[in-house]
Order: structure tokens, then C-alpha cells, then sequence
């Protein structure tokens, strides 16, 4: 098997390879002054199987591109097989019409992807479970939440690191940012307990938080009600699915789960909410870090606590901030390649 990558996500493709005690295959990839790029096959690969890792954010017009380009290049070059492995599948939230007149432009990805010679697809936590469906090829879906169970749990076992109740929050520096109370110079970890409740941000992610809940032996479980203008994009009214009578006297910290967090504002206004109802600290979890527009002053000045992404898309230095901290599915790809 041999293992080639995209330019999106490079350290990615070389922590799988390392997983698998190989390096990366070599591509050359060439963008010509006005843009357009060529992409070549430099090693033999007749009759091998072969891994290309693309993440399709930032840019996810030029990263479908290339994502093409070397799959088409490596099935003319005679591999028996080319296994796409997209840990975050670019216009997974355009997969179906919403307004009359409107493209399904996940269909138009996936056609295109199927008709260059893409044989299999691994992907991660898709915005929804129908996706799948559209796929003719076989499609190994995995998700981040058994690493984020995995943290949870480490987090509840780790020491004890106390956070500054919202109602000091205040007197903390102007960038809002969070430390320790004691340890001034760390960014915190915060302790969770029995007095922890999981969060959906919006409806579409009940399934997602009810699996978790049942990973975390059956922590219990909100949702808030999104309400987003399909125009704008703004979040229109936010508000709690359940009764507060119902989980609100005894619970002081969440931890809300997401798929993806792009401009930070569902994070934002969900943290603003659960503060509202009483709630102390809030922890995210989220596996894209699709991250634009403004998101980090969103999410710097926001009273989140910390933030936990993956790498399913590159966050490098000049993207990361103080509450980040970015997880690896590395792992995960290497087992089921
Ligand atoms: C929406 O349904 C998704 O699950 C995410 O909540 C959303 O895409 C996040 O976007 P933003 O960070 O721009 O609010």
C-alpha cells in the first residue's frame, strides 16, 4: 500500500504514514503562475493499492481539485485502487435543496469524485447520517468521539484544577482569556464531575450526543434549539430543549459537542445561553476546525473555557489560540487502512 497526500493537510498524512511504519509516496504537485496545478505520480504504482489524505478546508474548490487531479493520476498510472481518506468532507452541509433553485452540491463532489476512480472513502463525522447514501463506492464513516471520551474521561481523573466561577470572570484581563486560579501561567484544564451535563448546540446533533452519553455511561444529555436564517447564516434564537427543572439544580458545567465549529458563532451564543441558566464553565469539543471569517476573536472573547478540535483539518500556528487544543485522528485512519 502506498500512502500519498494532498497539500491541505500535510502533517496529518505524515502521522498516518508514521502509524503505519512507511513514509509518503512522492507527488509532485506544480501551480503554474495562473493558478491551475499539475499533479504527477512519481513513484511505480501498477497494481498497488494506494491512500491519498486531502482535507477539504481551507479552500475547498482547490482541494477538491488537486483531490481529483491525484486520483486521476494514480489510476492512469495503473493502481489497482485509490482510497480517498477525507477527514473533513467540504460541502457535506449543501446535501440536498433547502430553497427551490439551489444546487446539491455534495451530489456534484461526489459524482465527480466517483467518476475520476475514487474505489473507497473514509471520512469522519459527517453533518449527517444520510450522506452515506449518496455514495456509490463503499464509504467507512468513523467519528471522534471515542477520543473525546476518552479526554472527557482523562479530564474528570485528571488533578484538580479549579476554573474562576462566571461571576469572576470579570476581573480577568481584557481578552477574556482563562487561566488556573493558582497558576497563572497555564492555560486550565477543567475538572469535570457528576455535576457535568453533555450539550447539543443544535437539534441536528441529538444522535451525536446520545452516543456519547452512552459512551460516558450514560452522562446525561441537553439540546438547545437552533434557530439560523438560511440567508444570513445568523443565529436567529437559541433555547433549551428540556424543562430546567429537569437538570438545572445540581449541574454547574457542560461540555457541548459539535461537528464542526467554522465562524464560532453556534459555540458562542450556546456558551452565552448555558451561562444565562447558571451554568459555570462550558468545555467544546467539536472535530472540524473549519475556522472562518472572525472565528477566533468569536471564540477568544467568548466565555468558553476550552476548546477541543482535531486535525481532520490543519490548524496551524497562526490559527490556533490559548483555549485550543487540537486532538489527532491519526490513529483512527492508520487502523482502518
Ligand atoms: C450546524 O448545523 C453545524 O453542526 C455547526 O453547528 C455549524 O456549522 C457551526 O457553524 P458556526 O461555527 O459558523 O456557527
Amino acid at each position: 500500500m502506498k500512502i500519498f497526500s494532498g497539500s491541505s493537510n500535510k502533517s496529518l498524512a505524515e502521522k498516518v504514514a508514521r502509524q503505519l511504519n512507511t513514509g509518503l509516496s512522492p507527488l509532485e504537485i506544480f501551480i503554474f503562475p495562473d493558478g491551475e496545478r499539475r499533479v504527477r505520480v512519481i513513484d511505480r504504482v501498477v497494481n498497488e493499492d494506494t491512500v491519498v489524505v486531502q482535507s477539504t478546508s481551507p479552500n475547498p474548490d482547490t482541494a477538491y481539485m488537486e483531490l481529483f487531479f491525484i486520483v486521476d493520476a494514480l489510476k492512469r498510472s495503473g493502481a489497482k485502487s485509490a482510497t480517498a481518506v477525507i477527514p473533513y468532507l467540504g460541502y457535506q452541509r449543501q446535501d440536498h435543496v433547502f430553497r427551490d433553485g439551489e444546487a446539491v452540491s455534495l451530489d456534484v463532489i461526489i459524482e465527480t469524485l466517483e467518476s475520476v476512480g475514487m474505489d473507497k472513502l473514509i471520512t469522519f463525522d459527517l453533518h449527517s447520517i444520510k450522506i452515506p447514501e449518496l455514495f456509490k463506492i463503499p464509504i467507512v464513516h468513523l467519528s471522534a468521539l471515542p477520543i473525546f471520551a476518552e479526554k472527557i474521561r482523562e479530564i474528570a481523573r485528571g488533578p484538580v484544577r479549579s476554573f474562576p466561577p462566571a461571576s469572576a470572570r470579570s476581573s480577568l484581563s481584557s481578552s477574556n482569556e482563562l487561566r488556573a486560579v493558582g497558576n497563572p501561567s497555564t492555560s486550565a484544564t477543567p475538572r469535570l464531575s457528576n455535576d457535568t451535563i453533555l450539550v447539543s448546540p443544535d437539534m441536528g446533533g441529538i444522535r451525536r450526543i446520545k452516543i456519547l452519553s452512552e459512551m460516558l455511561s450514560n452522562m446525561p444529555f441537553i439540546s438547545i434549539v437552533k434557530d439560523r436564517d438560511l440567508v444570513t447564516g445568523n443565529i436567529e434564537s437559541n433555547k433549551i430543549d428540556t424543562d430546567p427543572s429537569q437538570w438545572k439544580k445540581t449541574v454547574k458545567k457542560a461540555i457541548i459537542v459539535d461537528d464542526m465549529i467554522s465562524t464560532g458563532r453556534t459555540i458562542d451564543a450556546a456558551v452565552d445561553l448555558l451561562i444565562e441558566q447558571g451554568i459555570e464553565e462550558n468545555v467544546v469539543f467539536a472535530t472540524h476546525p473549519v475556522f472562518s471569517n472572525d472565528y477566533k476573536n468569536i471564540l477568544q472573547n467568548s466565555k468558553v473555557s476550552k476548546i477541543f478540535v482535531t486535525d481532520s483539518i490543519d490548524v496551524p500556528k497562526d490559527k490556533k489560540f490559548e483555549k485550543l487544543e487540537v486532538l489527532s485522528i491519526a490513529d483512527e485512519i492508520a487502523k482502518n487502512l
